[in-house]
C-alpha cells in the first residue's frame, strides 16, 4: 500500500483512491460464521476458502471478526473446540461503502488489521476489503485507463493526416540473437507503434504485437540467432521470422498447445509454456511455418487490418 499512501505527489493512483468507493473494491461474496460456530469449523472454512479472517453475524448483525490468529492462538492453548463467540474480536473497525478508497487506505495504514467489514448506511455488513482487493481495483481501473489512452492516440495520429493506412508499404528488419533476453520485445514494440502510427486499429495492432513478441523470443529461446522482418502494406501487415538453426523436428508437435522444449533455467525466467506458437496461430489470418532441420526455421504470418480474427494470446 505504500506506492498509494505515498504522499510525493499526486499520481494518477492517488487520485483514483479518492475517486473509487470502498463498494467499487470490496468483495461481495461473503463468509460468515456466528458466535456459535467453533473455532475448529473456522479454520475448515478459511482453509476452505483461503482467506485468514472472517466476519461474526448474529441475527444479521455483525458482533465481531475472527482471524487466523485467533485459530493459532486456540490451537496453542487448547480451546480449538470453543466457540467463536467467546474469542472474537468485538470491538470491529468497519467503513461504510459510500466512503472513498482513500479512507480504507488510511485505515489499513492506521491499524494493522487484514481486512476491514465493510457496512451500509443501516450499519448491515454487505461487505469486506483486503489491502490486495484495493490493489486489484487500481490496476483494472489503470488498465483501462491506459487503454483509452491508447486509443486515443490511434485516433489523434490518424487525424493528423499523415499517418494513413494508404501511404507507401513500410519495411522493417530487425535481428535477433541467440540468448539475449535483455532485447526481447523490441522488434514487437517498433512493429505496433508503426501500426498505431497508421492509425491502424489498435486491436490488429495488439496482434501483430503478441505474435511477433513471440517469434522473437523463440528465436532468442531456440535458436542459434536470426531476424524479424514486417512489411506494412494498405491492407495488411506481413511478419516473417527466420533463424540459421537447429530447425525443428517434429513442427506438428511444436504446434501443440503446451509443448516445450525449454529448459529448467528459461522457465525459471518465465518463458517456455508452450503457447508460443499456438498464440502466433491464433493472432493469425495466415500463418506458416517451415522448418528444416540444420537448416532453420521460417515463420510467416499475416494479419488483415480488417480482420475480424479474435484478439489472440490474452
Ligand atoms: N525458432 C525455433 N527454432 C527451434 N525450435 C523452435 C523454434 N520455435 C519453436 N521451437 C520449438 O517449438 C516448441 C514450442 O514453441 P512455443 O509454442 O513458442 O513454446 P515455448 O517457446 O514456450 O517452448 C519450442 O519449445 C521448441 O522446441
Ligand atoms: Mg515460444
Amino acid at each position: 500500500m505504500s506506492v498509494i499512501g505515498a504522499a510525493n505527489g499526486f499520481s494518477v493512483a492517488h487520485e483514483l483512491v479518492y475517486t473509487l468507493k470502498v463498494r467499487d473494491a470490496m468483495q461481495k461474496d461473503l463468509v460468515t460464521v456466528t458466535p456459535g460456530t467453533t473455532l475448529r469449523e473456522v479454520q475448515g472454512l478459511l482453509r476452505e476458502h483461503r482467506i485468514s479472517g472472517t466476519p461474526v453475524l448474529e441475527n444479521d448483525l455483525l458482533v465481531g471478526i475472527v482471524s487466523l490468529e485467533d485459530i493459532i492462538n486456540a490451537l496453542d492453548h487448547g480451546h480449538i473446540e470453543e466457540s467463536v463467540g467467546r474469542w472474537m474480536t468485538r470491538e470491529v473497525v468497519t467503513i461504510q461503502e459510500n466512503m472513498p478508497l482513500r479512507r480504507a487506505v488510511e485505515f489499513f495504514q492506521r491499524y494493522q488489521y487484514g481486512r476491514l467489514p465493510v457496512v451500509d448506511a443501516e450499519g448491515r455488513l454487505c461487505g469486506i476489503l483486503t489491502q490486495a482487493d484495493i490493489v486489484v481495483r487500481l490496476m483494472l481501473e489503470l488498465n483501462r485507463m491506459a487503454e483509452e489512452a491508447a486509443r486515443r492516440e490511434t485516433e489523434l495520429l490518424a487525424q493528423a493526416g499523415a499517418a494513413t493506412t494508404s501511404g507507401p508499404a513500410v519495411t522493417m528488419e530487425f535481428s535477433v540473437n541467440a540468448g539475449d533476453f535483455d532485447n526481447a520485445g523490441i522488434a514487437s514494440a517498433r512493429i505496433k507503434s508503426a501500426l498505431q502510427e497508421r492509425g491502424v486499429d489498435l486491436k490488429v495492432a495488439r496482434r501483430a504485437a503478441i505474435a511477433t513478441y513471440e517469434a522473437e523470443t523463440n528465436i532468442i529461446i531456440h535458436s542459434i540467432g536470426g531476424s524479424v522482418k514486417a512489411q506494412i502494406d494498405a491492407d495488411r501487415i506481413t511478419i516473417e521470422a527466420a533463424d540459421w538453426g537447429p530447425g525443428i523436428e517434429d513442427v506438428e508437435r511444436a504446434l501443440r498447445p503446451g509443448f516445450s522444449t525449454a529448459s529448467e533455467l528459461v522457465r525459471a525466467m518465465g518463458f517456455g509454456a508452450g503457447m508460443g506458437l499456438p498464440n502466433i496461430q491464433k493472432c493469425a489470418d495466415r500463418f506458416r511455418i517451415e522448418s528444416t532441420p540444420g537448416t532453420g526455421t521460417r515463420l510467416h504470418v499475416e494479419i488483415d487490418f480488417d480482420s475480424t480474427t479474435s484478439d489472440g494470446g490474452e
